[in-house]
């Protein structure tokens, strides 16, 4: 028996890397999967079918199921096909993944419109795109689901070269906590990753080209997050961020200190805040979770 026996699964960007792992784990698992890819390069050009077809005859070829659906995740339009895609192939969706992506890196002074625009359209807006019918159908359908949405350390942390990319991601996040607080009524869970491995979007970055970091960070060893999330291993819990990849997984949280209070808001001056730069601060004693 499966942990997924009988689920339908979405899986957007699944043609390659990450997104290609998380699919022939799910459906391992008894999952019937829709591979969803664009078939493009790292950039985000181009298009083309046959990434997405590999993916499936592999499932097939493992003795599972899956179809494809080439559509960009980057429009309304692109987002309702890819649901409806699933929703023909086989009568329901149970979990989404949010996993397409591109990148178009520069430093910020030389990050111009289109690198803005096209990164943002693929990560921040391709998530609202396809999340929104395939939420709108669990809540119509009534039985729930689970939804991963692909932040990144980029956007939670910080990244060089990446205002573009970062700004998508911990869009992502925001997305992904308010929505979590919006499918508990509905039982749709909705969870962050923000992973690390060798693909072929990171396969050039500064600690990431050795065989070494290929070994250890292959993309199918952050594959198992994902499946712990949106099976029942993970109960009730929703709204979460697992960081995941290389041999760790981790909650990834906002944290707030415990700060300086006053009964009277007005005798909170600038002088104050700096004479309670040790409770104002996470980075001393006094930090507490948020959220
Ligand atoms: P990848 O480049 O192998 O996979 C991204 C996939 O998304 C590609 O197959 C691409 O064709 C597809 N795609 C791009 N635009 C699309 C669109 N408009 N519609 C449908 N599909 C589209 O890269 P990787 O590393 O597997 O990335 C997967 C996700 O993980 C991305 O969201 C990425 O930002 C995120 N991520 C990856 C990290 C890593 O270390 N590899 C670190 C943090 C986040």
């Amino acid at each position: 028996m499966g942990l997924l026996d009988g689920k339908v699964a979405i899986v957007t960007g699944a043609g390659g890397g990450l997104g290609r792992a998380h699919s022939l784990l799910l459906a391992s698992e008894g999952a019937s999967i829709l591979v969803n890819d664009l078939g493009g390069d790292r950039s985000g050009s181009g298009n083309g079918t046959s990434m997405a077809d590999e993916v499936v005859d592999s499932i097939k070829a493992a003795g599972g199921e899956a179809v494809a659906c080439y559509d960009s995740v980057s429009s309304v339009e692109g987002g309702r096909k890819i649901a409806q895609a699933a929703l023909d192939a086989f009568d329901r969706v149970d979990i989404l993944i949010n996993n397409a992506g591109i990148l178009r890196d520069k430093s910020f002074s030389n990050m111009e419109e289109d690198l803005w625009d096209s990164v943002l359209s693929v990560h921040l807006k391709g998530t609202y795109c396809v999340t929104r019918p395939v939420f709108q159908y669990m809540k119509g359908a009534g039985h729930g689901g689970v939804i991963v949405n692909t932040s990144s350390t980029s956007g939670l942390i910080g990244n060089f070269g990446q205002t573009n990319y970062g700004a998508a991601k911990a869009g992502i996040a925001g997305f992904t906590r308010c929505l979590a607080i919006e499918g508990k009524k509905y039982n749709i869970r909705v969870w962050g990753l923000a992973p690390v491995a060798v693909t072929r979007m990171t396969e050039d970055l500064a600690g990431m080209d050795s065989d070494g970091a290929k070994a250890r960070m292959d993309p199918s060893f952050v594959s198992p997050a994902v499946l712990y999330m949106v099976s029942d291993l993970s109960k009730d819990r929703t709204g979460q961020f697992l960081f995941a990849g290389g041999g760790r997984v981790a909650e990834l949280k906002m944290i707030m200190a415990d700060g300086i209070r006053s009964e009277d808001p007005a005798k909170i001056t600038a002088q104050e805040i700096a004479r309670g730069e040790d409770v104002v601060f996470c980075d001393q004693a006094g930090a507490s979770a948020l959220g």
